[in-house]
């Protein structure tokens, strides 16, 4: 009988000891199950009091009780004690945000190439008072062709092999001239516009072809435009866009059936001094097509080519884009391919 009270007295202590000490749910738990268990230290006491006479029973059956109900209780009570300290450290992490914690950082966009020149070439043109035009990209033959003075027969439609539609008289455009037409229909002179967007050819793909890229257009109609007036605009531009005062240009004739006369425009190679790759050792690159507006196109734009005289240009932007960030394969400047882009 004594021997089983001091054990009780014993078990209190130890028991209360342990749940003092626990200072997790998950630990909290280990020392119920290892005091209140099946097979439990308070079990354990069981086969003490079952040998115990009536009469010590009378004794010691509630004392054994009242020490399980101390401990349940001693649990329950640090149980609550231990949820409330976890939901307070919750709510107090909520509250207060840590601005030196460190979070990856989002990727960085960057302006694609094309963007990066069509806006330096747009700074430059609405400075000068030109508008930016824009064309679609499904055209009618009539736009692309016939009113740029190339008829159907017309052998020039053999220099841009041409993505046709099932809808006969539609294609993709072929070049960035179609907006010529449309911005004659849609103002009256003086006009002033540039266009850039994209074009289709039905060309093999390979490091310098694409069945698509880009070309930039620019028209000015007035009463007396001239030849030194689209050739002092070119000069000005390209040594705006090449990034070089010293940029000289050269004039060629060139033929093209929307303007008389025609001519191409070349600029001395930005990159080097005695001959280098990108100018093939000639010092000379080939940039722009351009000439004064055919009167059958101005005709054909409903504008009367006896009071008003016009010069048109027109350039790849792709292979402009090209040149000037050195890149080598036009299928990379077309590509989604995240690393080469990260560059620009
Ligand atoms: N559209 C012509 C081409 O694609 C370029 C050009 C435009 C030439 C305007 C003269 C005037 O080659």
């Amino acid at each position: 009988m004594k021997t089983l009270l001091t054990h009780i007295e014993a078990l209190l202590k130890d028991s209360s000891n342990a749940i003092e000490k626990s200072d997790s749910l998950e630990q909290l738990e280990q020392v119920r199950v290892q005091f209140l268990g099946r097979k439990g230290k308070v079990a354990d006491l069981m086969p003490l009091l079952s040998a115990l006479s009536l009469e010590d029973k009378r004794t010691a059956g509630p004392a054994m009780n009242e020490c399980k109900t101390v401990i349940e209780k001693l649990f329950d009570s640090k149980k609550q004690r231990l949820i409330d300290t976890t939901l307070a450290a919750k709510e107090a992490a909520s509250k207060y945000f840590d601005v030196t914690a460190y979070t990856a950082r989002p990727h960085e966009g960057s302006l694609h190439p094309y963007t990066h020149v069509t806006k330096i070439i747009t700074d430059f043109f609405t400075q000068l008072g030109f508008q930016v035009a824009d064309g679609p990209e499904v055209e009618t033959e009539f736009y692309n062709f016939e009113a740029l003075n190339i008829p159907a027969d017309h052998p020039a439609r053999d220099m841009q092999d041409t993505f046709w539609l099932k809808i006969p008289g539609l294609l993709m455009r072929t070049q960035t001239s179609n907006v010529q037409i449309h911005s004659m229909k849609k103002n009256t002179p003086p006009i002033a516009v540039i266009s850039t967007g994209r074009v289709y050819r039905n060309e093999a793909t390979d490091a310098s072809h694409d069945c698509q890229f880009q070309q930039l257009e620019g028209m000015f109609i007035d009463k007396n435009v001239s030849l030194s007036n689209l050739i002092a605009t070119m000069k000005l531009f390209l040594q705006t866009l090449l990034d070089d005062k010293n940029v000289k240009i050269r004039i060629r004739p060139g033929f093209f059936p929307f303007v008389e006369p025609g001519i191409e425009i070349d600029a001395s190679c930005p990159f080097c001094t005695a001959g280098c790759s990108t100018c093939k050792h000639t010092r000379w690159i080939e940039m722009v097509g351009a000439g004064l507006i055919h009167p059958n196109v101005l005709k054909a734009g409903g504008i009367n080519p006896e009071k008003y005289r016009g010069f048109a240009f027109g350039f790849g932007l792709t292979r402009l884009v090209m040149l000037k960030y050195g890149i080598s394969d036009i299928r990379l400047l077309h590509s989604p391919t995240v690393e080469f882009l990260k560059q620009f």
